[in-house]
């Protein structure tokens, strides 16, 4: 299947504060972020869930955020330089192929991977890697546009999750995707 990837000019169109009516931060991430909690994100974008992100862990915690652009990232950096929060923030570039999450194993408590998952070129290493840098009883939140990602593939998707040892234990509602809450 062939793979699509998010061009910087749609990173800026995600970073719009219109979202913030259906996809809003705080709504979305309070739930399962808590200060001194070790994040990742894959996939960030210019980083409109990052600075959520980083607000909720707080001075104790740290995102790590792993994307292929630079663009992505350089954008990224800059705001989080802006709002004060980039000492608690990552940024890692890498290979398409893998995140590279080695020195994280069993570290994060959190992972938001918000419409990225059908960019990856294999979702089943994705997930493996998710689940190897996860803890144990860690939590994954998975979101996928509707536009990109109809109800069989997502289905696939949770698949590829389970059989990385990542469980789905609730379905939340989130506007114009399909979401579900893993736990490893
Ligand atoms: C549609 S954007 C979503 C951005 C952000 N999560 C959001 O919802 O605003 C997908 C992001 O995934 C990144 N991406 C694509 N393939 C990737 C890969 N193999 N590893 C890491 N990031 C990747 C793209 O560069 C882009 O930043």
């Amino acid at each position: 299947m062939a793979r699509t990837m998010c061009p910087p000019w749609i990173g800026y169109l995600l970073l719009t504060p219109i979202r913030r009516f259906f996809h809003d931060p705080v709504k979305l991430l309070a739930p399962y972020v808590r200060p001194g909690m070790t994040v990742i994100e894959p996939g960030p974008g210019m980083g409109f869930f990052t600075l959520e992100l980083a607000r909720l862990v707080g001075t104790a915690g740290r995102v790590v955020v792993i994307d292929v652009q630079p663009k992505m990232l350089s954008v990224l950096g800059r705001r989080a330089a802006r709002a004060g929060l980039a000492g608690r923030i990552d940024a890692r570039l890498t290979q398409p192929e893998s995140m590279g999450l080695d020195d994280l194993a069993g570290a994060a408590d959190f992972v938001l991977a918000f419409a990225m998952v059908h960019e990856m070129p294999d979702a089943g290493r994705f997930f493996a890697e998710t689940a190897a840098a996860l803890k144990p009883g860690g939590t994954m939140l998975l979101a996928e546009p509707n536009g990109h990602v109809d109800e069989a593939r997502f289905a696939r998707e949770l698949a590829a999750a389970a059989a990385a040892g990542l469980t789905p234990v609730d379905r939340p509602t989130v506007r114009m995707s399909q979401a579900a809450v893993l736990r490893k």
